[in-house]
């Protein structure tokens, strides 16, 4: 399977280059980055329309202002495109859904198994305990993160949120002497530091009890493995938006 890796001279990219490189099936063909990187073994294009190589997936770790290039060389060439970068905008998301109709498109803000079961989790608690508990969604990254709150506390947050008839008002962290919480609220919150991979918390604060559901991802390469996952997964479909949730259901 010819890959395109968009991102690659980035953290996420370097984990998914030794991922690949560890599986026979697999090869990256060429990479899409603004940084060029000599010492990789394939060319890394600036413009994709330069791209000349044969590619069956794309592989999408990058930044959210890349977005347009990528989608455009993708919508293109009809290959399908796995999307984990985060912080894209919501004109950018119905691109994504447009450009479904037309070839396989998978998109997940986060990759782990783990963090997907977490949010199925989170969606049973919240619409058992939705009125006698306070939720709250804490997250830590790495001091090197671009967007804040990550996508994957936006993502419980819209589940839990979809459970509850979407009455919950996120609120990003919180300050001041006159911000009493209010019933409505869901608090998000982000903290940034060191070599943090990723851990995202959600807390059901009641009367006299708390339960807290969490989630560490103690390496990257957990983001990179279900990259792959999904890159396999995602040739073989017909055109559609597909996600975690989809994948775990078709093979299990
Ligand atoms: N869905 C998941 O499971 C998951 C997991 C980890 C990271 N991510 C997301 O993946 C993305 C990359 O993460 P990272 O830690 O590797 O970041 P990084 O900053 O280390 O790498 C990003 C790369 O994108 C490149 N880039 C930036 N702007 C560009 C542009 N306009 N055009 C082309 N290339 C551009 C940079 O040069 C860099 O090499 C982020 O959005 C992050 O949130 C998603």
């Amino acid at each position: 399977m010819n890959i395109l890796l968009s991102g690659c001279s980035g953290a996420m990219g370097k984990m998914l280059i030794e991922v690949i490189g560890n599986d026979p099936e697999l090869q990256i063909v060429a990479g899409y980055d603004a940084k060029p990187c000599n010492e990789l073994d394939f060319p890394v294009y600036q413009n994709l329309s330069l791209c000349k190589e044969d590619v069956d997936v794309i592989i999408d770790f990058s930044h959210f202002l890349a977005f347009d290039g990528i989608m455009t060389y993708a919508s293109d060439n009809k290959i399908p495109l796995v999307i984990a970068t985060t912080g894209l905008s919501d004109e950018d998301n119905l691109r994504i859904k447009n450009a479904s109709n037309f070839f396989p498109v998978f998109q997940t803000a986060n990759m782990s198994l783990g963090i997907n079961i977490m949010k199925e989790l989170a969606q049973i608690a919240a619409a058992i305990f939705e009125s006698g508990f306070d939720i709250e969604i804490i997250e830590k990254h790495h001091n090197k993160k671009a967007d804040s709150p990550s996508g994957t506390a936006l993502m419980l947050a819209n589940g839990i949120n979809n459970s509850l008839q979407n009455k919950k008002e996120y609120i990003y962290g919180r300050e001041g002497r006159n911000c009493k919480r209010t019933k409505n609220e869901m608090g998000i919150h982000a903290i940034r530091g060191g070599t943090i991979a990723g851990e995202h918390s959600i807390i059901f604060a009641g009367n006299d009890e708390i339960i807290e559901l969490k989630h560490t991802a103690t390496s990257k390469k957990v983001f990179a493995n279900g990259a792959v996952k999904a890159a396999k997964y995602l040739v073989q479909q017909k055109p559609g938006l597909y996600d975690m949730k989809k994948l775990i259901k078709d093979q299990i």
